[in-house]
């Protein structure tokens, strides 16, 4: 079944912009699993910008799902991962200046510093995911470092429209392929909405989703279980081929 890992950066984002108690991403992943999660994504940024270490140790107790956290490979932020144990990490790249992840991780360029955090992590019993951009060199490292899964970034697929668009999802398409074929569980993020997320469910043996802005947009107007809902709703008319 296609799982639908919900995004909550955005909820703490809202409360670090007052340095106060609320809203509380706690309270959000509990409502976005009564809504149909499978996984609650959270990322630990450097500059603790959104999500806080207090959160990753209470969300760590707290979700009964899976618990996704995104991380750089920063030896304080492989450390917590190795304390706190959510199920599964998925390593991103991290630069300061940005607004969000900007790009998948240059594994081929970077090979030897992921592959110490990906040991330390494997070693701590934490599965781990790595988030690429759909390059064939890319998804070739990735294959001697037995990680249980890659998440191809979306976004320039989101980004594009009419024939871009679907020469990216051929990309992906292609990459996807490759990943399976390797032996690794397919994931996908990064810009995925309500508009654009069915093509992307659609490629073949994709597992995982992992989805925040447009969800939590959304809720700002219709509440966080409802949002989730109609999210999983577009993923099962997906899988169902409707
Ligand atoms: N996947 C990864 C690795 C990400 O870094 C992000 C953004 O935090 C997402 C998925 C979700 O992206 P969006 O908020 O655009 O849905």
């Amino acid at each position: 079944m296609l799982e639908l890992g919900v995004n909550i950066d955005h909820i703490a984002t809202i409360r670090q912009a007052r340095k106060t108690y609320e809203p509380d991403p706690v309270t959000a992943a509990a409502m976005a699993e009564l809504g149909g999660a499978d996984c609650i994504t959270i990322h630990l940024r450097e500059d603790r910008r959104h999500i806080i270490d207090r959160d990753v140790r209470i969300l760590a107790d707290t979700v009964n799902i899976k618990l996704n956290l995104e991380m750089s490979i920063a030896t304080d932020i492989v450390d917590i991962a190795c304390q706190t144990k959510p199920n599964q990490v998925t390593l991103v790249p991290e630069k300061r200046e940005e607004v969000t992840t900007e790009g998948g991780l240059d594994l081929v360029g970077n090979f030897d510093n992921i592959r110490a955090a990906v040991e330390r992590l494997q070693e701590a019993g934490i599965s781990v995911s790595l988030f690429l951009d759909p390059e064939s060199a890319q998804i070739e490292a990735a294959q001697s470092l037995q990680v249980d899964a890659i998440e191809l970034h979306t976004g320039q697929y989101a980004l594009t429209d009419g024939v871009q668009q679907q020469d990216c999802l051929q990309e992906l398409t292609l990459a996807g392929k490759q990943i399976v074929n390797s032996g690794i569980t397919l994931h996908a993020g990064h810009g995925l909405n309500y508009q654009n997320v069915i093509p992307v469910a659609r490629i073949n043996d994709m597992l995982e989703l992992n989805i925040g802005h447009s969800i939590i947009a959304r809720a700002v107007f219709v509440g966080l279980t409802q949002a989730v809902r109609e999210m999983k709703e577009l993923l099962r008319i997906a899988e169902s081929g409707v």
